[in-house]
């Protein structure tokens, strides 16, 4: 059996703000899904999580982004049948970019069980073209992130990895709201609004564009505490184009009294995942507390290397 593994994603900054050209901080988290690919007579793919995804004998699943990355595959020559499994520890339809780690991790065990070379580029090219059935317009991050892992800073569709070194003592915990959205319409209900108001609004993306630059050199000078202030202030400005909802505000505030050095939501909002920045020693009340709630959470770090064998 051959198992590759790829990590899911969080958004730092600039979540919405990137639609209008704006810049974007996301970074790779140690948190993963995995696909194992064996000998089968026909293609077949199960997740532990959803069930079966692809049956070629049974004719389920051939409009997905399994089959489009099986036919990108297949045009690259490979023709063997496989069976594969799947199971992840990401949060589905959340934001973390958990579809795109499943298509990374896929296809990078495919390649290599094809006898085929898996390199990034070409892993992300093919999970790209999977992205595209689910997300009608991707940005790319989500294959990018799970492919190459790390930071990557983003804008109007270029992509730039920045050296990163997390020390041990600072940790990102992420909370499932539990609520569901339909991004597309948060994302147009923010467009709209942005059209509606662009004379204020302008200036709250031109500040988003200056915290992305002012996360960036606290990145690189190694000072990851302040992150946190940078967060909340980042909290505001979503806020301020209606993306944040009830319980995410609710979220945000337990744990940023329960010892966050910030907290804001990431990605779409109104629902999905809160993400929040701790020292590890300052954990401890946090979790009780979620677990108490009934809050699904993960404690992660960045994950540095992206998609690889296990
Ligand atoms: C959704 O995860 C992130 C948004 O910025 C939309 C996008 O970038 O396509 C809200």
């Amino acid at each position: 059996m051959i198992c590759s593994r790829a990590p899911g994603k969080i958004i730092l900054f600039g979540e919405h703000f990137v639609v209008k050209g704006f810049p974007g901080l996301g970074v790779a988290l140690n948190t993963y899904a995995r696909a194992c690919v064996e000998n089968n007579d026909f293609n077949y793919v199960e997740s532990k999580q959803l069930g079966v995804l692809f049956d070629e004998k049974r004719g389920f699943g051939l409009n997905t982004n399994i089959h489009a990355l099986i036919n990108e595959i297949r045009g690259l020559g490979c023709e063997k049948n496989f069976r594969a499994f799947i199971d992840s520890s990401i949060f589905i339809s959340s934001g973390m970019g958990s579809s795109a780690a499943v298509s990374v991790a896929l296809t990078h065990a495919i390649l290599r069980f094809c006898g085929l070379d898996p390199s990034k580029d070409l892993v992300s090219k093919i999970a790209f073209e999977a992205e595209k059935v689910i997300h009608k317009r991707p940005s790319g991050i989500d294959n990018t992130l799970a492919t190459y892992g790390g930071m990557i800073y983003y804008r109007s569709g270029e992509f730039k990895k920045i050296d990163l070194e997390w020390p041990e003592n600072y940790t990102i915990l992420v909370v499932n709201t539990g609520i569901e959205r339909n991004t597309g319409v948060v994302v147009k209900d923010v467009l709209d609004l942005y059209e509606r108001r662009r004379d204020i609004l302008y200036n709250v993306y031109l500040a988003a564009e200056k915290l992305v630059e002012e996360a960036l050199s606290k990145i690189r000078s190694g000072d990851i505490e302040s992150l946190g202030e940078l967060m909340n202030i980042a909290q505001g400005l979503l806020y301020t184009i209606n993306v944040s909802c009830k319980r995410c505000e609710e979220i945000i505030w337990l744990l940023r009294g329960s010892g966050a050095l910030g907290a804001k939501l990431s990605g779409a909002g109104r629902g999905g995942i809160v993400i929040s920045l701790f020292r590890r020693e300052d954990l401890s009340k946090i979790t009780s507390i979620l677990e108490r709630e009934g809050l699904r959470y993960l404690i992660a770090q960045p994950d540095l290397y992206g998609v690889s064998q296990i």
